[in-house]
């Protein structure tokens, strides 16, 4: 399994250019199969989660031809035949999940593994569930697995108990051919989900109000094969913030829409970080002492979970203390027990973490526990005093895009080494 190692005490200094989000692309794979027309995604980010919900829907007959060089990913699902991906490939990446929606929605059935907890939290699909059934489908959930079937899908009008994010997109998808008119209420807001609802009207539906708490969706006949440009990820756009304050170092970021980076911003300014802004760059001034913070991660456009490890290092350099209470996962504290290895002073308390500032953090031997916990540990890296290796880096490798590569185009000092 491959390791990055990490030599701190770099400033970084230039420029870096943000990928596509894969929170944006994971939907619009999966929502590809509700047309039997060639669906293109162009400027996709090449990722494992990706390359693995690919594979998933490969196992439905669907043809998916990835050109990593291009950056293009076409998908031709003509040739479905029957509703039952792998389950040890579903297994492997809970995102599996949003092809239920497409799936019901196409061919009026499914059948997938259930998803076990993960590492941050128990995660169920009940509100999926609820939100199919609410559309006609027969939900069975047992022995492992969810079945759904339905004659046709009618629209009605259905309130989340929680704006989830994979509830709204598989309801939004499983809708979009439905009879008549489906309400979303307490729908959740993240720009994904109105990435996901242009993709989706661009391939022929009707729907009005996606990336808001009320998503309406008219049902139509027919799907149609489109191409869609994803948009920027936030949350590595966010990353590459941390990494400039974490360093204290002046950086521009490229390839970013400001209005999705708002609640970051207004936490990084907070902490005495300057960031201006002209079109689609930012530039990002730590330079300076920064101050504690305390950070409450909320749905959007509150201060997304995605980011909370990434501060949670910050804020370990920052001297004084600060409070991270974290509202959406009940288990996304894994990062704390690999920092405090690396001289980190946090304790964790319920759903909150209190963090010391440190006057120096030191490398050591640490554990990506999931995607972000992993990002996190590599900004902890950047300053730590000496050499930090991370292992069970595939986790990073869900989510970034030559992480390693963009950093060293920063000037860091960091590699990736092949075991
Ligand atoms: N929840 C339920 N029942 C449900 C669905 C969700 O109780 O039926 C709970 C979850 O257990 C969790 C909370 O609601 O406590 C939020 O879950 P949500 O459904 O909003 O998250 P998700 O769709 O599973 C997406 C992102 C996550 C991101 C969250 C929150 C994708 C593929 N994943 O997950 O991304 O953290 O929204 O913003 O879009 C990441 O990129 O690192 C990542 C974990």
């Amino acid at each position: 399994m491959n390791k990055i190692s990490v030599m701190g005490g770099r400033k970084l200094e230039g420029e870096v250019n943000i990928s596509t989000a894969k929170n944006s692309v994971l939907p619009i794979i999966a929502a590809s199969i509700l047309s039997g027309e060639k669906c293109v995604i162009d400027e996709a980010p090449m990722l494992e989660d990706v390359f693995v919900i690919s594979d998933v829907l490969r196992t439905i007959s669907t043809d998916i031809n990835i050109n990593e060089e291009a950056n293009r990913i076409v998908i031709d699902s003509s040739n479905i035949k029957d509703c039952e991906p792998c389950s040890s490939l579903v297994k492997k990446m809970r995102a599996s999940f949003l092809i239920m929606g497409p799936m019901i929605s196409r061919f009026g059935k499914f059948k997938l593994s259930l998803p076990g907890g993960c590492n941050i939290g128990t995660r169920p699909i009940d509100l999926h569930l609820k939100g199919f059934s609410a559309l006609g489908a027969e939900v069975n959930v047992g022995h492992g697995y969810v079945e759904a079937q339905a004659k046709k899908l009618v629209g009605n009008k259905i309130y989340l108990d929680f704006p989830s994010v994979g509830a709204t997109e598989n309801i939004m998808m499983a809708a979009v051919m439905a009879e008549g008119e489906t309400i979303i209420e307490n729908a959740a807001e993240e720009p994904e989900i109105e990435d996901l609802g242009k993709y989706l009207n661009n391939m022929g539906a009707n729907i009005i109000g996606a990336g808001t708490d009320t998503v309406r969706i008219i049902g139509v006949k027919n799907m149609k094969g489109t191409t869609h440009k994803p948009i920027c990820d936030r949350i590595e756009a966010g990353t590459f913030m941390v990494a400039a304050a974490i360093t204290r170092s002046k950086i521009k970021i490229n390839g970013v829409n400001e209005e999705y980076l708002k609640p970051i911003i207004a936490k990084l300014t907070e902490a005495g970080v300057k960031i201006t802004s002209d079109g689609n760059s930012i530039y990002v001034d730590a330079d300076r002492d920064l101050k504690p913070i305390d950070i409450k991660t909320m749905p959007y456009p509150g201060f997304p979970t995605d980011m909370q490890s990434q501060m949670a290092g910050l804020l370990c350099t920052i001297k004084g203390t600060s409070v991270i209470t974290e509202t959406i996962f009940e288990n996304r504290f894994m990062h704390a027990a690999e920092m405090k290895r690396m001289g980190a002073n946090i304790k964790i308390d319920g759903r909150s973490s209190i963090i010391e500032g440190v006057d120096k953090l030191t490398g050591a031997e640490v554990r990506a526990t999931d995607l972000r916990a992993g990002a996190a540990l590599i900004l902890c890296g950047l300053v730590a005093e000496g050499e930090t290796e991370i292992t069970d880096v595939y986790h990073i490798d869900r989510g970034y895009v030559s992480i390693e590569k963009k950093l060293q185009g920063l000037g860091a000092d960091i590699r990736r080494i092949m075991v």
